[in-house]
């Protein structure tokens, strides 16, 4: 098998994303564009270039540096984009060569076009797709015989051209040695001021080398995004992609259109994914998971069995069985123990929650490390932060935790102790200890009728 090398150009500015952020970042199902781009690349060779410009410090920032970059300094245009490679590329073999922008492609589509090359044996084999709006893309010229001879740029179109809707998706194969011999004798274009790598196509037909196009045969695939409607429109796509892959590997998503999973989110067999749920990042979900409605969770790990309705979950452990909301937030840092409820209008922050431990109602929790067995009272709180640090608190396994108890921490609460509802605790408690701290109560006979009397008069 021949080398195969991955030339993806990124360079360009994306002035029509009307953006600080070079085009390529920006991200579709929680990924940059270039990030999708560049797994398909990776799915058909191990080897790849990138060509960087406009933030390119921004892109190597994202990426990091274990890829190879190469800087195009001056943005002429796709075709000097490409001139950058030249001095990298090996002697012989094929160039596949991506457009950053580009997303929907998959390695399906990058295979086709490279057996397709290797089987006619073209110099260039441009990837085409028929569009039913093929405004904005380079249009497909093909001679009478139907073989390809030039690609057109929207700006420079005829009449007659501009009817075609065969459109360069902006991906090629090419022999490596037909482009070192072309690619430098690119002309530029007077009028943009460019070098179009699309004439190299024309260039190489007139010298008689064979050029080819393969066809995508869903359109929708071929979508290039320049502008922010463009990448509505891809993220979209992508996003029924993403739901039907993981309905296909056993996943009941109840209504795909409004359901948000992330690329690179897994889920297990049997989940269960209600309306309006958004899973983002490095989110991981088990088997048997109930989540939504309106279940958000970002990088978070959740194992089976887990059941979670309308809250949001941001870089915590979720294990097995565990029960959330409606209305909980859990914060970064959190480990939810197994089988432990969380449940209305709670906020647990970088906490570790034992397992069967229940904080059901009106809680806040947060720098606390509470064992298993544990029993929040509804309106108990961590009073974590005296204004100016965080301390820490630790309640022992069993405790029972009155409703409306304030824990100021630091402080420990040991194992089996009861905290009397309404208590304010600023004093360890020692393991199995009652503990009750409020003022006295008074009963005057008979007053409050006569009080509710007067009200009325
Ligand atoms: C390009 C093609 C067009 C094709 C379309 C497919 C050319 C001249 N036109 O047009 O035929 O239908 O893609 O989506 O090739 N880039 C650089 N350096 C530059 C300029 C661009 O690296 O100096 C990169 C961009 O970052 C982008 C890609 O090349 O990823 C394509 O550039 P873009 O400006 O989007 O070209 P289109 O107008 O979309
Ligand atoms: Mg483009």
């Amino acid at each position: 098998m021949e080398e195969l090398i991955a030339v993806i150009l990124a360079a360009g500015e994306g002035t029509r994303m009307k953006s600080s952020l070079p085009k390529v970042l920006h991200r579709l199902c929680g990924k940059p564009m270039l990030w999708h781009v560049l797994e398909s690349a990776k799915a058909v060779t191990g080897r790849q270039v990138i060509i960087t410009g406009y933030g390119s410090e921004k892109v190597r920032e994202y990426f990091g540096e274990e890829l190879f970059y190469l800087e195009q300094r001056e943005r002429l245009g796709t075709g000097h984009a490409l001139q950058q490679s030249l001095p990298c590329l090996p002697e012989a073999g094929l160039a596949l060569v991506l457009c950053g922008d580009t997303p929907l492609l998959e390695k399906e589509e990058l295979q086709e076009l490279i057996s397709l090359h290797h089987r006619s044996g073209a110099a260039a084999t441009v990837l085409t797709s028929l569009m039913k709006d093929p405004s904005g893309y380079g249009r497909i010229v093909r001679d009478e015989s139907g073989g390809i001879l030039k690609i057109v740029e929207e700006l420079h179109l005829t009449p007659e051209e501009r009817v075609i809707n065969e459109i360069n998706t902006g991906t090629y194969c090419f022999n490596i040695q037909a482009l070192k011999s072309f690619l430098p004798l690119l002309p530029k274009n007077e009028e943009k001021g460019e070098y179009y790598l699309t004439d190299l196509v024309h260039m190489l037909v007139e010298a008689g080398l064979g050029v080819k196009a393969h066809l995508v045969e869903d359109a929708r695939l071929a979508l290039g995004i320049n502008d922010r409607l463009q990448l509505s429109r891809a993220a979209a796509l992508m996003r029924e992609k993403i739901n039907e892959r993981l309905m296909l590997e056993g996943v009941t998503i109840i209504d795909p259109a409004s359901t948000y999973i992330d690329a690179g989110v897994e889920v297990g067999a049997d989940t269960v994914i209600y309306p309006q749920t958004v899973l983002e990042g490095k989110t991981k979900v088990g088997k048997d998971c109930c989540l939504g409605p309106g279940a958000h969770l970002i990088d978070t790990l959740v194992g089976d069995g887990v059941l979670c309705r309308h809250s949001l979950v941001r870089e915590s452990i979720i294990e097995n069985g565990v029960n959330i909301g409606p209305y909980a937030h859990i914060r970064p840092g959190s480990k939810i123990g197994t089988s432990v409820k969380i449940g209305d209008f709670v906020e647990i922050k970088n906490s570790s929650i034992g397992q069967g431990s229940k904080v059901p109602h009106l809680s806040y929790v947060g720098d606390a490390e509470i064992g298993p067995g544990v029993n929040m009272g509804a309106g108990s709180i961590v009073v974590n932060y005296d204004g100016r640090r965080k301390h820490k608190t630790i309640i022992e396994e069993g405790a029972f935790i009155g409703c409306n108890s304030n824990l100021v921490a630091p402080l420990s609460i040991g194992k089996e102790s009861f905290i009397a509802a309404g208590s304010t605790v600023t004093r360890d408690v020692p393991p199995g200890s009652l503990m009750i701290s409020r003022p006295g109560q008074e009963i005057k006979k008979g007053l409050g009728k006569r009080f509710l009397q007067k009200k009325k008069e």
